[in-house]
């Protein structure tokens, strides 16, 4: 049976699976756990976490530069037209900072593979927030227990926007049990799969581009995912389906050096 990715790429959704999550289908309901699939971030918890204005997610992984993902940005170019919101959990509240893109740099090789799903906002200023570090290349030692997971992406499939930013953890799914879900569709040499087999807990459209981390040996967070597609959301069987920072993170370092930004 051929799997269809029909929501791959779909941008301005997404969020945090919440409560109950309601198959569409006739899915066996028992398998699904009535358990909230996220809750929603104190003010400070992920300082690096930006929402972009075309609704995706992003991280601040150098003085100017926003990860996101490929399938967030049409094209790359000079561009003025997104925000950058870093700072607030509440996007209804004052404070944080809004900033003006300059210029977007999409993933070369997002266009011929869909996968490398990974862009780069370049900014007019720079934020006075921490800098997120990205998973080194090579660095697969990343990929194993539990990650975190965020977003004002939707908190069900199907659902609105999230006012507040929400959270999550799930755990790490193996490229072959991942392509048991997906097949060909996965790319597992630049895709990372997570989420529980049961379902219950996900990003979903709207947390596009948001970093998956977990903390590195020395207690700092990483960023190791990029939230890219899934069947659904949070649905049992099919896990979330993020770039994988460390199978392209020379080529964001190069990006990001050549255009004049320090990363960590
Ligand atoms: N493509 C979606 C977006 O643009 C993200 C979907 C993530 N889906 C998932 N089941 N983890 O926001």
């Amino acid at each position: 049976m051929r799997f269809s990715r029909l929501r791959r790429g779909l941008v301005g959704l997404g969020v945090l699976a919440t409560a109950v999550v309601t198959l569409a289908t006739g899915t066996a309901q028992a398998a699904t756990p009535f358990v909230v699939g996220g809750q929603t971030a104190a003010q400070g918890q992920f300082p690096w976490m930006v929402r972009l204005s075309m609704g995706c997610g992003g991280a601040l992984v150098a003085s100017k530069v926003v990860l996101t993902a490929a399938h967030c940005v049409t094209r790359t170019g000079s561009n003025s037209s997104i925000t950058a919101t870093i700072g607030k959990v509440d996007l209804q509240a004052g404070g944080g900072q809004s900033i003006r893109s300059t210029y977007v740099y999409r993933s070369p090789q997002y266009a011929s593979t869909g996968a490398q799903d990974w862009a780069l906002i370049e900014l007019a200023s720079a934020p006075s927030a921490p800098l997120l570090p990205i998973a080194a290349q090579g660095q697969t030692s990343l990929n194993s227990g539990d990650f975190t997971i965020m977003g004002w992406g939707a908190t069900t499939e199907g659902g609105g926007q999230s006012r507040y930013l929400r959270y999550a953890t799930v755990p790490f799914v193996s490229d072959a049990s991942c392509q048991q879900s997906y097949g060909s569709e996965l790319q597992p040499a630049y895709e990372l799969c997570a989420g529980y087999p049961q379902g219950g807990v996900d990003t979903c459209q709207g947390d596009s581009g948001g970093p998956m981390v977990k903390r590195d040996s020395a207690g700092d967070w990483v960023e190791v995912g990029i939230v890219s597609w899934g069947e659904g959301c949070a649905e049992p069987g099919y896990p979330g389906v993020y770039g994988e920072v460390q199978s392209f993170s020379d080529n964001i370092k190069a990006r990001i050096s050549s255009s004049g930004t320090v990363v960590r």
